[in-house]
């Protein structure tokens, strides 16, 4: 009997086992960790128009009357203001103070002080070292209730380099309830359009 198929087999088998006992080994150097969240979140919240096509209409909205809104079936700003509740407002608006100061002192912070805001030109603060891009805006805008509706929906996408490192309130009636806070913010608020 030719001893030709043992030595095959033997060398399989070697080989097996130095395989496994890499595998243990590394097992223990390199420990492994599965991840608890999946690697990337898509945030459906954040393409307002990819929901929009799929929601079914909203029938307090009127179509026609939305051009200031990022999103067809969200009611005009004009509107979610009649009902808006400023004390709400200012608990949204906690996310705001890491940046922003509300005081009528004016004090700037990493962004503009925000006491005064409504009706303000866009970059002009006194003190603030705003972006190009923000300056830019100011030339053709003023902060009133709409535009501001639309900026904090998404800063970046409504004044392109503008830097406030934020990624903006979603939800229709968070932005009127704090836009509706800003109001309160001055000696003299702006009347309700
Ligand atoms: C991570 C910091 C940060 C957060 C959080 C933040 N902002 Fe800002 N914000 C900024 C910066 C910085 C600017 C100035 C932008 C520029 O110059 O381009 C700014 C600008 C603004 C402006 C324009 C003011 C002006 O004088 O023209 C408004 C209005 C505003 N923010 C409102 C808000 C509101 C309301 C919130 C909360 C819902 C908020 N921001 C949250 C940093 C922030």
């Amino acid at each position: 009997m030719s001893l030709q198929p043992n030595k095959i087999l033997g060398a399989v088998l070697a080989v097996a086992v130095v395989a496994f006992a890499i595998d243990f080994v590394s097992d223990q150097i390199f420990a492994k960790q599965e991840p608890t969240a999946p690697g990337y979140v898509v945030d459906m919240k954040a393409a307002p128009t990819a929901v929009a096509s799929q929601a079914p209409a909203d029938a307090k909205a009127p179509a026609a009357a939305t051009t200031a809104n990022a999103s067809a079936d969200v009611a005009p700003i004009a509107d979610r203001l009649k009902t808006a509740d400023a004390a709400a407002g200012e608990k949204t608006a906690k996310v705001c103070t890491a940046c922003h100061s509300f005081a009528n002192t004016g004090d700037n912070k990493v962004g503009p002080g925000l006491w005064e805001v409504v009706n303000r030109k866009p970059g002009s603060h006194e003190g603030f070292k705003y972006s190009q891009g923000m300056t830019t805006f100011g030339e053709t805008h003023t902060w009133d209730f709409a535009t501001l509706d639309v900026y904090l929906t998404n800063p970046k996408a409504e004044v392109p380099g503008n830097k406030m490192a934020f990624a903006g309130l979603k939800k229709p009636e968070d932005r009127a309830n704090v836009i509706a806070y800003l109001r309160s913010l001055s000696a003299n608020p702006a009347p309700l359009p």
